[in-house]
Parts: C-alpha cells; structure tokens; sequence
C-alpha cells in the first residue's frame, strides 16, 4: 500500500476515504452521509484558547461509545512501580528483544518518570521491544505518545488513517488515539516518551526567525483510512497507568471521514535544519529542541525533544563537544544510531542514560582529552542520531531500571580518566 499524507503542522486538516463522507458546512448533521455516526475526538478542554485547542471530528461505522465494560488485565505493563530516589548518574545498555511472542504493548517497559500516573503534567519514558504485529487495538488515557524507533520499521494503524515510521523518523500520537502498531521487520526496538501535559508542539524560534530546526510542512499526517470488519478485536486501553480490555465485535478503527487538528504525525528526523555557531564556542541545546511541551512557566518545559544530528563543527578555538555542566533540566538520552559525540564508548544505540536536576555530566576523559588537544579544522559529524527527552520535573527510575542487568554498575568512571592538568606555573 503506497501511504499517502497530509503536510503541516497544527493545521485543520480533511481528509475522506469515500466521496463525500465529510458534511459540509457544518460537524454534526441529523444524518451523516453514508449512515456514519459522528463523534468529537477532543484533545484539549472546550474552552482552551483557540491557538492551543486540539480536536478532531470523527466520521465512523460505529461511535466509540459501543463497547462492553472494560476489564483490568492480569498482565500489566513491565517497569513495575518507581523505585528509590538517586541522584546518581545511570546509564543502560540495550535491552534486548524478547524471544517469546512480543507485541508492542508487551514489550514496553517503564524505565523513568517524573509524576504520578493520575497527575495531568509531568512524563514517563518507556522502551518498547517487539517480535510480532499487535493483533489487539490499544489507546492511552494518560498522554500522548512520542515513539522514537531505534530498529525495524513500524506500520502504525491509526483511527484517522496509516503512517509508516523508520529509525530517524518519528511518530506522534495524541492522547486517545487508537492504533495498532503492525511490524513491517522482524523485530523492533525503541523508544516511548508520554506526555501528561501540554500536546507537543514546534517551538518558538525567537531570532533564529521564521524558518529552520524542524519546519511544519515536514510533519505527515495521514489521511483517513478505515476497517469495516466485523471481527472481534480487543480494544486495551492504558488508565491511570493500568491496563484494562474489552472485547468488540468489530473493528475501531472504523473512522471514514475526518476533519480537525488533534491528529496523528510523523517526522523524518533527517530533515531537520540543524543550526549551531560559525564562529566560536556553541550555543545551549535547546538549538536542537524538535518538539516542546511547555508548562505554565513561560520557557519551562514539561518535555523538550532534542536531537542531536549529523552536522559541521567549523568552531575556532573552542572546546566542541558538549561542554562539562550540571542543569536544572534533566536529561533521559537515547542514541538512534552511531556514536554520541560526548561519549567515546559505553552509550550505544539502544542505551540510554540520565542526568537528573544538578548531577554533573559531560564528555568522558577520553573525548574531552581528544578535544583539548585536536588540531581544529572543519569536521564534519556523520552517521549518527543521539536524543534527548529533557524535562523540568526530576525523573525517578523504576524498580525494573534499577534493577535490571543492563543497568551500567561503573557509569561514574568514565569521567574518573580526566587528567590532572592544572600547573599554576603556566598559564
Ligand atoms: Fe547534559
């Protein structure tokens, strides 16, 4: 199936699988076309201001209010509860992929999160591992759904249509959407930021000015596409950090026709428009933000999504990895593929790290002495793709990252090879 899409970001799209399925002229006639029902998909409250209010209406065989009650599953997603408070660096290896039958909703494993499951602002990060297409149909309550895929390429079946993500793409999915995620690979690996708060949104530019980092019409959106299936099919949904079911007779992802712009979206992260110094020294992360979930501090994010991208370091006289710092922020860092320019071993694709609120952090004793001592001349950065979910709140490992074997017993020691260089007789 060759995937069409709709380009923008916050638009009020329309898109209709069959000719005439979206009224026109107004959301909720007596008689839909077709014999559609129609149903308001609303991601923000009634009354947000215009400029934030998220929503989509909804043109389906059944209304998803036909459903039998929901039922808590005996099998509830891997992580387990938070466990112990640290202020320690940590850093994981890649978990691997299960060898049993694995969809995505099984092989998704809480690893931190900064706030109660029933609270409305803060994220959890998760990584997801999987051998086999969902064959149940999932949606989420608690956020919305930032997948970020390190290996194997997703088919992702959506209420308002099909999108088809690879590593160095991403997907966004809003709170309640439902979908199925299908693997279009043997396997798939990666990672899962959920955003209790505000929807993720481009950030502002300020003086870069009205063009660069990741630019509108480079996020797809698709367009509507629908099963009428009368199977039954299992509808999951995640409420307050549990999960419950319930059995259909038919397909939900029934939707024909849509408009409105609370919508699923994908990013090639490879057109992103990095921007960093032509002269000296490099500006804050922040250059690198994709996406922001601000909270109601102005400049405070609930989530940055930060990438870290092949690009040219032309600095004179400048120390040019990531500079040593320690930041209100706290940083949970994956690698997509290559090497991080800050770490020379130790971080791979699949692994992740985090440096909480104030705990110290930077490149280890081997880079930074390659950085010190280079000659510099323009170099380019290639083959990588290393990311970042910062967020304000402090994030708090669970049980199961604290625990698990992948967890790096000797993190600190990478920056214990720094060498003494200070001699106060030469300047
Ligand atoms: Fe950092």
């Amino acid at each position: 199936m060759n995937l069409e899409y709709l380009s923008g970001f916050g638009n009020e799209f329309a898109s209709e699988a069959l000719p005439g399925a979206l009224p026109v002229g107004q959301n909720s006639p007596q008689k839909a076309p077709y014999g559609l029902y129609t149903e308001l998909f609303s991601g923000t409250a009634f009354t947000m201001v215009r400029s934030e209010a998220r929503r989509t209406w909804l043109y389906r065989i059944q209304p998803s209010a036909n459903h039998p009650a929901f039922v808590k599953l005996e099998r509830q997603l891997a992580g387990g509860p938070l466990g112990a408070v640290t202020p320690n660096r940590l850093r994981w290896n890649p978990l691997e992929v299960p060898s049993e039958p694995t969809d995505f909703i099984e092989g998704l494993v809480g690893m931190v999160a900064n706030c109660a499951s029933e609270k409305p602002a803060g994220i959890s990060i998760y990584h997801y591992r999987a051998n086999r297409s969902m064959e149940r149909v999932f949606f989420n309550a608690d956020g919305e759904l930032l997948i970020v895929p390190e290996q194997g390429r997703l088919r992702i079946a959506t209420e308002l249509g099909v999108l088809e993500v690879e590593p160095l793409e991403i997907v966004v999915l809003p709170r309640g959407l439902k979908f199925r995620v299908e693997l279009l690979d043997a396997q798939a690996r990666g990672y899962v930021a959920e955003n209790h708060g505000a929807p993720l949104r481009l950030p502002d530019l300020g003086p870069i000015g009205s063009n660069g980092l990741a630019n509108p019409r480079d996020f797809l959106s698709p367009v509507a596409h629908y099963e009428d299936l009368k199977q039954p099919t299992t509808l999951v949904q995640k409420f307050l950090g549990e999960l419950w079911a319930c059995e259909l007779d038919h397909s939900p992802l029934n939707v024909v026709a849509w408009h409105g712009n609370n919508v699923p979206y994908k990013y090639d992260l490879r057109r992103f428009n990095t921007i960093g110094t032509v002269s000296f020294d490099h500006p804050d992360p922040s250059i690198f933000t994709v996406l922001t979930s601000p909270t109601s501090v102005h400049g405070l994010a609930n989530l940055d999504f930060v990438i870290f991208p092949p690009r040219w370091m032309v600095a004179e006289n400048t120390f040019r990895p990531p500079w040593f710092h320690r930041n209100l922020m706290n940083e949970y860092m994956g690698l997509i593929q290559g090497v991080y320019d800050a770490k020379a071993d130790g971080f791979l694709p699949g692994g992740a790290s985090l440096h909480s609120c104030m705990s110290a952090h930077g490149p280890d004793g081997e880079t930074c002495t390659k950085a010190i001592n280079v000659v510099l001349a323009p170099h380019k950065i290639d083959n990588t793709m290393a990311f970042m979910f910062e967020t304000s709140q402090v994030l708090r490992p669970t049980q199961f990252a604290l625990e698990c074997p992948q967890l790096q017993p000797a993190y600190d020691a990478c920056w214990a090879s720094l060498p003494a260089t200070f001699n106060p007789n030469r300047r």
